[in-house]
């Protein structure tokens, strides 16, 4: 198989550990080890106790269980456990697709959600966000792009870059229309439980039944990224199988401490959001007041949920903007064009605490 680069990572390999201020980061603010653990009682003192053998390649039974909590309709043997949400996609793809099939993406959107299986010889019809309606999907459209050999349907809600979360009503029409076609429905949930209007949290794709495939990770919304634990969750045995048995050939089983602390975070798993949320809510005030004082050179759709907004420049061009912003004063955004969008659109980040004073640079860089 041929994949291209992989554009965003290899953006943020360039700039991310040399750069002083990451004002487009997808993944909330991590914490420490420490600070994990502190989380529950008796954890700090179990964790240097941990056996560092292989452990079970479908994931810890314990942390399943702690997983399963976010699927009322699942149990533990429906949740398989991976190395981050990346390697889930790969696996995904791999294990349903073959060349002959159709897939309809939403667009724009996370690269490996397209492109494994376009590397797979699949055909891919994008399902496009848009601007002018807050960034949504129109079902109407999707119903015109299902073809006889299309396969699955791949969606991204909340969704990165844009802040954009699909209402129940659509949602519900969604699974339905999936399921009417004898469709997969691949639902990359990653950003689940950071909506800024707890009323607005969607059921997960996987309760609605064997159609779907739900993708959680702790990377985002509980801002562990640096535990590289992904899952699928999925009542679907056909596929839940088809990809355990391909995970042989990738990672074979979870690190060991990664799926001690994974198990703990998601126990917790209410708090770190809200601590996360509380950052992304404050930061987005700032947002609010800078963009409307530079109106004449920004315009954006506030997101509902995530930690990602994607305003565009009005002025100038965005590759230009960026790579001058960066070089200068030390402050990263993620052009559009790395998402091949190119209407002068930029990733924004809202998950890390120090947005006040990257956001400050910003502003002396705009002012200079
Ligand atoms: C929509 C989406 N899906 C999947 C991933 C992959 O997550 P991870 O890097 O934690 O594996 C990302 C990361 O940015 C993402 O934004």
């Amino acid at each position: 198989m041929n994949l291209p680069p992989f554009k965003l990572e290899r953006y943020f390999a360039k700039y991310e550990f040399n750069t002083q201020f990451l004002l487009c980061s997808s993944d909330c603010e991590a914490m420490s080890i420490a600070d994990l653990l502190a989380f529950e009682e008796g954890a700090a003192e179990k964790f240097p106790q941990l056996w560092l053998g292989y452990t079970e390649s479908q994931g810890s039974l314990a942390l399943r269980k702690e997983i399963c909590n976010l699927y009322p309709t699942l149990r533990p043997e429906h949740i398989l456990v991976h190395t981050g949400a990346g390697e889930a996609i790969y696996l995904f793809m791999h294990a349903v697709l073959t060349a002959d099939d159709h897939v309809i993406v939403h667009t724009p959107g996370y690269q490996s959600l397209a492109e494994v299986a376009r590397g797979i010889g699949c055909d891919i019809s994008p399902w496009l966000a848009h601007e002018e309606n807050q960034w949504a999907l129109d079902l109407d459209e999707l119903r015109r792009l299902i073809r006889p050999n299309t396969k699955a349907i791949v969606i991204n809600t909340p969704h990165n870059p844009t802040g954009y979360l699909m209402s129940r009503a659509d949602f519900d029409a969604l699974n339905k229309l999936v399921q009417e076609n004898n469709l997969l429905l691949f639902s990359d949930e990653v950003y689940r439980e950071s909506e800024y209007d707890p009323a607005t949290l969607l059921p997960a794709a996987c309760d609605y039944g064997e159609h779907a495939v739900s993708l959680g990770v702790t990377s985002k919304t509980y801002g562990l990224a640096g535990l590289r634990i992904g899952w699928i969750a999925t009542s679907n045995k056909k596929v839940y199988e088809n990809m355990a048995s391909l995970k042989d050939y990738t990672t074979i089983c979870n690190s060991a401490p990664s799926e001690f602390l994974a198990e703990v975070a998601m126990r917790y798993r209410a708090k770190l959001a809200g601590r996360n949320l509380k950052i992304i809510q404050d930061n987005l005030t700032v947002m609010d007041d800078f963009l409307a004082r530079h109106s004449n050179l920004f315009a954006w759709t506030r997101p509902r949920a995530g930690s990602m907004g994607f305003p565009r420049l009005l002025k100038g061009d965005i590759e230009d903007f960026c790579d001058k912003l960066v070089t200068q004063v030390g402050v990263l955004l993620l052009p559009g064009t790395i998402y091949d969008e190119s209407n002068n659109h930029f990733r924004l980040g809202l998950g890390r605490k120090n947005l006040p004073q990257a956001v400050e640079r910003l502003e002396e860089f705009l002012l200079k």
